[in-house]
Order: structure tokens, then sequence, then C-alpha cells
């Protein structure tokens, strides 16, 4: 069975495998039965001659008539199931007796003076009216070849039978097995299609609701701006009017919160993409050493900074709003770490699958060991006004700015984040195709 591979072997049902065993077995006990039969057949048959023939030599037997007896043995082999048929007298030596050409003449005593019937040869009592005369003994001829090979003709067409159903069903077992595969491996590029199909939608839908959003907040912080002034520049004509000292508490207050109104105006134009980026070659690492102290400033003596700045590639940012973004996401992770921690801000080169082809980014990473986020709130971290902070402490524009911002530079942006196990947030950069960077190899 040397083409039917093991693999095969091991693929067909069980229940096809028994079958064919079953059927083999059968075959067998089949040959075996007809053989059982065909024997059993042919004792009777020669039984039934040699009760003839010990009836018919009697009369001779009892005369010890070698001739006559002779002329009844002689019709015997006729018969081509005989071999040799002799008349043996009642102390078992031979009176007559004839064997067939080529085959073992008789034998000139019987063995034993006992009735015996076996498949190649029986003997039978010669008795008259009680008493015992001889007897006739008969060698059966070997069974005919052709008998016997068609018997295990059977046997062998029951193999090949077998043979043929277990290599059939292999071959159909490896056919239906390659069909599986492939039909899954269409079925898993289909399934991934449509994930990426729904996260496309899923991004449009996102990036529509900011689109929305933009517009409407800019218009509004742009006119809130204005106004804003109106107020600034009436606020500083009552001053002098009043001629009121610089140091007037009510006016220190008013500025303050007009500075701040104005501060909230410029995050919320930054959000909604009112102002230009101006895009440059950056080195992401050296923009990161760059903030090294504003970086530390806003985070507390109980946290921890290590920065990892592997990224070879160089990125097209506008710096100032990298900037802003990177401080909104460390000053994110020191919310998360009232009790302090580490904050981790890493650099590296990936390459990632980009609509089919590879292409390489510079990965910034800024992973914090805080709170984290439930799965909640993870799902509508990047959301325009999304924030778990107290009224007054967060515009929750921090995020959602960075992730307009990131993906307009043609990146990507992901949240890690899982309850009291830290967040980590991943900026992906396009690299910039350099001759340095695309030699590759480097050991960062
Ligand atoms: N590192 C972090 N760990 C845990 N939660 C975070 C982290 N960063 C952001 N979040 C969650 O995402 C929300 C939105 O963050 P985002 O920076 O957009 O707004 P904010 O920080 O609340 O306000 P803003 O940044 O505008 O002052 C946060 O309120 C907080 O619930
Ligand atoms: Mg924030």
């Amino acid at each position: 069975m040397t083409w039917l591979s093991f693999h095969r072997v091991r693929d067909l049902p069980w229940a096809a495998l028994a079958g064919a065993v079953a059927l083999l077995i059968a075959g067998v006990f089949a040959a075996f039965y007809e053989e059982q039969l065909y024997q059993t057949q042919r004792a009777q048959a020669a039984l039934g001659e040699a009760q003839t023939l010990a009836a018919s030599v009697s009369a001779a037997l009892s005369f010890g008539d070698r001739n006559a007896a002779e002329e009844y043995v002689r019709p015997m082999l006729v018969n081509p199931g005989i071999a040799a048929a002799g008349i043996y007298k009642k102390d078992g030596s031979l009176l007559t007796g004839l064997a067939r050409d080529g085959g073992r003449a008789l034998s000139p005593r019987l063995s034993s003076l006992t009735a015996m019937t076996n498949a190649r040869e029986l003997v039978v009592p010669v008795v008259q009216s009680g008493t015992a005369l001889g007897w006739v003994y008969l060698r059966l001829s070997p069974e005919p070849r052709a008998t016997r090979l068609s018997r295990y003709a059977v046997v062998v067409l029951l193999a090949f039978m077998a043979i043929f159903v277990i290599v059939g069903l292999g071959n159909a077992q490896g056919r239906l097995a390659r069909q599986s595969e492939s039909l899954s491996a269409a079925n898993a590029r289909l399934q991934s299609e449509i994930a990426e199909r729904e996260r496309v939608e899923e991004e449009l839908r996102q990036s529509q609701k900011m689109e929305a959003l933009g517009q409407l907040s800019g218009g509004i912080a742009h006119d809130l701006n204005n106004h804003l002034m109106i107020v600034k520049g009436n606020l500083h004509l009552l001053k002098k009017k009043l001629s009121l000292p610089d140091g007037d508490r009510h006016l220190q207050g008013a500025d303050e919160g007009i500075r701040r109104a104005a501060a909230l105006t410029q995050r919320v134009l930054g959000f909604s993409r009112k102002q230009s980026l101006s895009p440059v070659e950056t080195d992401l690492n050296e923009l990161v050493i760059g903030m090294r102290d504003l970086i530390r400033s806003s985070l507390r003596e109980n946290i921890e900074t290590e920065p990892h700045l592997d990224a070879r590639s160089k990125v097209l940012v506008d710096r100032n709003q990298m900037e802003n973004i990177i401080l909104n996401i460390v000053v994110n992770a020191r919310d998360a770490l009232p009790a302090g921690g580490r904050v981790a801000i890493s650099t590296r080169d990936v390459t990632l699958d980009d609509g089919g082809a590879s292409r390489g980014f510079a990965l910034l990473e800024i992973a914090d060991t805080g709170v984290g986020m439930s799965p909640e709130v993870q799902a509508k971290a990047f959301d325009p006004f999304f924030t778990t902070k107290p009224v007054g402490q967060g515009t929750g524009l921090g995020l959602s700015t960075a992730y307009g911002f990131v993906t307009q530079s043609g990146g990507q942006m992901r949240i890690r984040s899982a309850p009291e196990e830290g967040t980590t947030i991943s900026i992906y950069l396009p690299a910039l195709v350099s001759e340095e960077t695309s030699m590759g190899d480097r050991n960062g």
C-alpha cells in the first residue's frame, strides 16, 4: 500500500477501515466454511460408495475370491474422486486392490481394524448377517487444484475489494480535507476582510464625527475668542477710566478668567484643526530628549521616567503639536498615578501592514503603571470632550486632539489598557524613507 501515504491512512474514517477489515475476515470465514462443506460432502459421497462396495463384495470376500473382488473394485476408480480402493480380509491383510496410475500402491495391511473416515481415506467393515467378513478401504484423490484455487480466489477478490475501498475512501478523504482546508482559508480571508471593512467604517464614522464636532467647536471657539478679546480690551479701557492700580484684585481675577478661557479656545481650535500644521522632518528621539525638563516638571516626585529611544527613522510632523500631544499623554499618565509609579517613553522602528503593503513606521509609546482604563472608558477615550476627570480639571480634548493630529499625519494611534494594569498609548507615524534608514540594520 505504498501509494497510500501515511498521512492519508491516518485521515481515513475508522468506520470504513473497520468495514474493510470485516469484509476480509468475512471472506476468510466464507472460504473456510466452504472448504468444510466440500470436505463433508465428499466424505459423505465416498462413504456411500464404500458401503455399496462393502455390500456387493461380501460374497467374494467370504470365498476369498480375489478375481471376483477385483471386478467390484475396478468400477470404483471411474470416479475421479477416488485414488485407490482395496478389499482387506478380516485379519487386515490385503485381498485385492487398485490404485490410480501414478498414485501410491495400497498397503498390504490395514493399520487398524476399525471403521474410520477422514478427509483422505476411509475404512468400512464388510458384514454379512452380523458376521464381520473383512474391510473396504478407499483413498480419496487430492482435491483438484482448480476447485481449491476458486475458493482462494474469493478471498483474494475480497481482499482487493477491501483495498480498493480503503484507497478510494482515502482519496476521497484527502480531497475532502484539501477542499475544507481551502474553504476554511477562504472563510478566514473573508472574515478578515469583513473585520477590516468594519474597522475602516468605524474609523470613517469616527473621523466624520470628529469632523462635525471640529467644525462646530472650532466655529464656537473662534467666535468666543473674538468676544474674549473684546471683553479683554474693554476691561483695560475700564481700568484706565477708573484709574485702578495694576494690582487690583478684581481686575486680576477677570484677567485670569480671560486667560484661561482663551487657552481653552486655543485647545478647542487645536482639536478642530483650525490651527494650521507645519510638518517638518523630525527625529522623535531628539524631540523627546528636548522635552526632558518639561516632562520631568509635569510629573511628581514619586513618578520615575524611563526613556528607551531606539527609533532610527525620522518622521514628518508639526513639532509644536507633537510636543503638546506628548505632554498631554504624560499628564494623563501622571493623573493615572496618584500613588506614584513609572512612565516609560520609548521609540522604535516597526513594520505595519498598511492596506496590504508593509510599511515602516516610527513607534512612540508612552506606558504608565497607573490605574488603567475599563473597556468602556477605553472605547470612548478618543472621543472629544470625553473625560472622567472632575469639572474644571479636564476638557476631554487631549486624546481626541492627539488622535486627529496623528491620523492627519498619516499615522495610527492605539490604546492598550486594563484596570489596575496601566496604560500604553502607541503612536505610529510613517517613517520617512531616507538613504540612511532604507539601508536598514541598526543595533539600537
Ligand atoms: N494614562 C491613562 N490612564 C488612565 N486613564 C486615562 C489615561 N489617559 C486617558 N485616560 C482616560 O481617558 C480620558 C480622556 O483623556 P483625555 O486626555 O482625552 O482627556 P482628559 O485628560 O480627561 O482632559 P484633557 O486632556 O483635555 O485635559 C481621561 O479622562 C481618562 O479617563
Ligand atoms: Mg488629558
